[in-house]
């Protein structure tokens, strides 16, 4: 590592990183790939690496030296209240936290209900079509002409396709949302303590809901997902216990809520400040490539974090055993050796659209990759077609607080 220190220098300001997410740190990620591609955080003791090579290697894990196990650890020193209410669910595994075997049990399962290739994906075209048209009616039928773009459209339409698959109540999906963005600031945001506790009781209420719903449904079959993954069995004929799928379906949940709605928000953000929005209603089929260039140039997921099981040296810097591993994605994204031309600009019609990382590498690579394009294309073009005069009136930072791993969110207040 670098260990030459001067002023203004990103990696030796405290709380560079803490503040990632609010504003335009794009010159500040450029400086990191440049200069410290791998270098030690001391206010968060996390080791930050920014170039998409490190980090494609450190998911890849090819020489088993990472583990997921302590991404749902929270970040900041946790308020003792909330530690206790969170405490129930934080050891609760899922794919995402856990190493081979018990990982290949979870993703084994997942994987054979989940749709996650296009042509498991076909029979549900229509009809998350048909919902993102109707909730952009909806928002079409607000009798003031006015509405806000997370609240009123993303985050409702999101939840409810992903209610239908796996058989949640539209009563409960306050709770589905409340507990997933409560986790997400628990984990990987700075909060009071009365926050975190709000948070640990949302997590806890959204796992009673799991919970509660794999019981419903083994007494009570019903055609959705969470009965199939009860009626799963693993090669040996072994089902799923009730807490691996409540977990699984915690995961599936939690990961949908925070990240598909803030794709689908930030893609219609990038075509409303610009002309693309009027263009894509009238070319609805350029919607996949609107979603990519959001992948590209302002991804969802900007941060993911591992564990050394080992010392490991990368990009020449020596990591000691147990480091917790702060990785990059938005830095990652935006690295030189993509070669993208105007990189700096959101162009739906460009041509080179380089390899994304926002969604995993390696044996964790998101199983929602597939479902995600669909659904965020669906509610991008439902919404040119319905309102082609849509309007951006104003854009404010959405009252959260300023997340490690995620985009921050915004406000996106429209009229028609
Ligand atoms: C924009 C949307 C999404 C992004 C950016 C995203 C990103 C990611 C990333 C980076 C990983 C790898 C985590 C790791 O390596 O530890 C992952 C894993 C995962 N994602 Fe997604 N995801 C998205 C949407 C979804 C959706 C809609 C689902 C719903 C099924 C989902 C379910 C999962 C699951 C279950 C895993 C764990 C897989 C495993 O560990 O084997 N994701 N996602």
């Amino acid at each position: 590592m670098t260990t030459t220190t001067h002023s203004g220098c990103p990696a030796d300001t405290p709380g560079t990183i803490a503040r990632h997410a609010a504003g335009d740190f794009r010159t500040t990620y450029a400086h990191l790939r440049r200069e410290h591609p791998v270098y030690h955080d001391h206010d968060l003791d996390l080791w930050v690496v920014s170039r998409h090579r490190d980090i494609d290697e450190v998911l890849r894990d090819r020489h088993r030296a990472f583990t997921p196990a302590h991404s749902y650890d929270p970040i900041q020193p946790t308020d003792p209240e909330a530690a206790r209410i969170y405490s129930s669910v934080q050891d609760v595994p899922v794919a995402a936290s856990t190493d081979p075997p018990a990982h290949t049990r979870y993703r084994d399962a997942l994987t054979a209900v989940w749709p996650t290739s296009a042509i498991q994906l076909a029979p549900w075209h229509s009809h998350v079509e048909q919902r993102a048209l109707h909730a952009a009616q909806a928002l079409a039928a607000r009798p003031d002409r006015v509405g806000e773009l997370t609240a009123h459209y993303a985050r409702p339409l999101t939840a409810r396709i992903m209610s239908d698959l796996i058989g949640i109540a539209p009563e409960d999906e306050l709770c589905v949302i409340s507990g997933s963005s409560g986790m997400a600031d628990l984990l990987w945001s700075f909060q009071s303590a009365a926050d975190q506790q709000r948070c640990a009781q949302s997590v806890v209420d959204l796992w009673k809901l799991c919970t509660r719903l794999v019981a419903e449904r083994r007494g009570q079959p019903q055609d959705d997902l969470t009965t199939r993954w009860i009626s799963y069995r693993d090669d040996a004929g072994v089902p799923l216990t009730d807490a691996e799928i409540a977990s699984t379906l915690m995961e599936v949940l939690t990961t949908n809520a925070e990240t598909l709605a803030l794709l689908t928000t930030t893609t219609l953000q990038h075509l409303l400040t610009g002309s693309g929005y009027r263009h894509l209603a009238q070319h609805p089929d350029q919607a996949p490539a609107a979603i990519e260039e959001t992948l590209r140039l302002d991804p969802p997921l900007i941060g993911w974090l591992r564990t050394t099981t080992r010392p490991v040296t990368l990009a020449g810097t020596d990591l000691p055993q147990g480091a917790r591993v702060l990785l990059l994605m938005h830095s990652a994204a935006h690295d030189e050796t993509h070669g993208v031309h105007a990189t700096h600009t959101f162009d739906h019609r460009r041509g080179d659209t380089p390899p994304t990382l926002n969604f995993g590498a390696g044996i964790h690579y998101c199983p929602g990759t597939q479902y995600t394009r669909l659904v965020a294309r669906h509610a991008v073009a439902a919404l040119t077609r319905t309102l082609p005069g849509l309007t951006l009136t104003s854009q404010t930072p959405a009252p959260r607080p300023t997340n490690l791993i995620l985009r921050r969110s915004t406000r996106l207040h429209v009229t028609w």
